[in-house]
């Protein structure tokens, strides 16, 4: 009788699977049923994912999974014990922003899975989809009993149905990491690792942006790729291991962002609504501004941040650009170089945060600056000795708070951290959030060089207000410069990671100073940068002095660090840009058009302005025969009415743009 009852354990065994139905598998689609993510085991229990789009294969059934060291993998052998699909759906609002409403609406598919061994971990993988792309991550709980393991390999997959023009730039690349220039090459093609974002075009009507939310406590993702596949090869620490992991793990979102045209991947705020709802329950002290500041002079060297005759950051430099901040609407003046520390090599790091220059009396400064209403901008360059500057960061934040200080803006120049950590390790992960939390508690507003990627937290910590991690304007100073294109490839890669510290403004275009060096755009260009690129804290990089007597700097003035509404009215990657943006803090609207070497006519129709209502169109154009080669200076500035049922056709310069204010006049049509 036990004979025969344990020859049909086997099949008993088999029949409680089948019940299980373990390989079935299972789906979710998003509200408007575009998007599909469907999950299933293969036959040897190991999980796969796909994405389908309006019906067609976007993503093959792709690999998932974790390995780790001392520990068997989380990637075969598993069986699915549970799975519900739930639906959420709140609009939330920005305390600043792009856009003020955010509406996060997703179906949720959670999927529980267990290992077919004796140690029986189970873990959960959660899918969401929404109209504007998908997402999933891991969600493991501790199985070390609290001892700390390691992450060796993150499995995931993207097997792409396309052969996709992919906007890249590479991960281990030479110079400083993510500020390199966008290249434009078919996915196959690719070798080397590539950073996310990554922008991919298929045709002129799919466009995929690969990225990654809520990066916490956690390796930062590169793409490796290999044919039409992508897969995950996290930043490793200088030991080798991925991630080292204390307790449950939860991995950042794995995220496609999906449209039918570029300009609904700029409007896609699936990054944000995949962050934690603000953990700050004050906001009030957090100002969007545009600040002036000591830092053009040194990269044009008429001015040093070390010591000596040419020493910028000085008390009378420095109260000369609060007078200057104070009569432009500018609300923050930076001053690099005030600080003990920038003599002789200073790439060691060796900086004090506490002391500063003797020629630069801080107290007096930060009591004239709140005279004027300006506030001062710190700066901490840390050279990348991450290990000096956490030994100083409580004093350095103290110091801030006593000389009221709430804009501070970091940096990392160096090639590796402590000689040794990528920029994107979970090392500096961890580093950078604790910045951002400390800051938070002393109210102290961020603007990050040299940073990790942007990936939503500014959600969380609405004091992460903006970062460089791109090609900025520094390098129209001693480099070849940025190519025009450079500016209308990055809204739609590096863009939709979140706001870009880029320094627009620069008025001196062909840098009288180095005469080798110029800067690749027109001017009026210079002003649609600001309306163009997203950024909560925009400098104004010039010297004073070349914004002297310039009608042009009128825009300047004007122009908004805060939006209400954000509308993409042109959109194609590397040729132009042209965007919308309504005021938070009136009834204004902005424009910012952009171009690439190419001249064009761009048609825009005004129907975003409200109906019934008068606008003063303020034009900040290409001037008639303006290039950016032989006439980038020529900027025609004019006024006319406009309401919303017209059109408007915006002429751009090769190399140019346009800066546009509509002006609500108080009378209705
Ligand atoms: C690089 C930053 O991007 C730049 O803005 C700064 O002036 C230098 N580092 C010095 O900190």
């Amino acid at each position: 009788m036990l004979r025969n009852f344990l020859s049909l354990v086997p099949l008993l065994f088999f029949l409680v699977s089948g019940c299980k139905q373990l390989h079935k598998p299972l789906s979710v689609a998003s509200p408007d049923e575009k998007n599909t993510i469907t999950f299933h085991l293969s036959e040897t229990g190991e999980p796969y994912y796909k994405v389908m789009r309006n019906g067609e294969v976007l993503v093959n059934d792709s690999r998932l999974g974790l390995e780790f060291a001392d520990y068997e993998s989380l990637a075969g052998n598993l069986e699915i014990v549970n799975s519900s699909i739930t639906t959420f759906d709140e609009t939330w609002t920005q305390p600043w922003g792009e856009t003020e409403k955010i509406r996060n609406h997703y179906n949720e598919l959670v999927i529980t899975l267990q290992e077919q061994a004796e140690t029986a971990r189970s873990f959960s993988i959660v899918f969401r989809a929404y109209d504007d792309g998908v997402a999933f991550r891991y969600e493991v709980p501790d199985f070390a009993q609290g001892k700390e393991y390691h992450i060796t390999n993150e499995l995931t997959e993207f097997e792409l149905a396309h052969d996709f023009n992919a906007w890249w730039i590479p991960a281990y690349g030479e110079g400083m990491d993510y500020e390199a220039l966008f290249s434009n090459d078919k996915l196959s093609s690719l070798t080397e690792n590539i950073h996310t974002p990554l922008t991919l075009e298929q045709g002129d009507s799919l466009y995929v942006s690969v990225h990654e939310a809520s990066l916490i406590n956690y390796a930062g993702m590169t793409l490796k790729p290999s044919g039409k596949t992508l897969s995950c090869d996290l930043v490793p620490w200088s030991t080798g291991e991925k991630v080292r992991m204390t307790g449950d793990l939860t991995t950042p979102w794995r995220t496609l962002q999906i449209a039918e045209n570029a300009g609904d991947l700029v409007t896609s705020y699936l990054i944000l609504n995949l962050n934690e709802p603000s953990k700050l329950e004050n906001t009030d002290w957090i100002e969007p501004a545009k600040y002036a500041g000591i830092w053009w002079g040194m990269h044009i060297k008429t001015q040093t941040w070390g010591s000596g005759p040419q020493h910028g950051a000085t008390t009378e430099n420095t109260k000369a650009l609060i007078d200057f901040a104070a009569a432009n609407n500018l609300k923050g003046v930076l001053a690099e170089g005030w600080n003990v520390g920038w003599d002789g090599d200073w790439s060691s790091g060796e900086f004090s945060f506490t002391e500063p220059y003797p020629d630069y009396d801080i107290a007096e400064l930060s009591a004239y600056a709140a005279s004027k209403g300006v506030g001062l901008v710190a700066h901490h360059e840390t050279g990348g000795n991450v290990i000096h500057y956490e030994s100083q960061l409580k004093d350095a934040l103290e110091f801030l708070k006593a000389h009221n200080i709430h804009y501070l803006k970091t940096g990392y120049v160096c090639d590796k951290t402590n000689g040794k950590e990528y920029h994107q390790s979970q090392y500096m992960v961890n580093h950078y959030n604790k910045v951002m939390k400390m800051a938070a508690e002393y109210e102290v507003m961020l603007d990050v060089h040299e940073p990790v990627k942007a990936t939503g937290l500014r959600r969380t910590y609405p004091n992460m207000m903006t970062r460089e991690g791109v090609r900025g304007t520094e390098y129209e100073a001693w480099s070849e410069g940025n190519p025009p294109e450079h500016t209308v490839i990055l809204p739609f890669t590096r863009g939709l990671a979140g706001p870009i510290d880029y320094t627009p403004g620069i008025f001196d275009i062909t840098i009288k100073n180095q005469p080798d060096f110029r800067v690749h755009t027109t001017l009026a260009k210079q002003l649609a940068l600001y309306v163009a690129l997203y950024s909560p804290l925009h400098m104004a990089a010039d010297l004073p002095e070349h914004y002297e007597g310039q009608p042009a700097v009128q825009f300047i003035r004007d122009v908004p660090t805060d939006w209400s509404e954000t509308k993409v009215l042109s959109a194609k990657i590397g040729e132009h840009y042209t965007v919308a943006r309504k005021d938070r803090n009136s009834e204004d609207w902005y424009i910012g058009s952009i171009t690439n070497a190419e001249g064009r006519a761009i048609e825009v129709s005004l129907d975003f302005l409200t109906d019934g209502e008068k606008y003063e169109a303020q034009l900040y154009v290409d001037g008639e025969n303006a290039s950016m080669e032989e006439n980038p200076l020529a900027i025609t500035i004019s006024t006319q009415e406009v309401s919303k049922n017209e059109n408007l056709t915006i002429r751009l310069a090769p190399g140019g743009g346009a800066a546009i204010r509509f002006k609500k006049l108080s009378e209705s049509i």
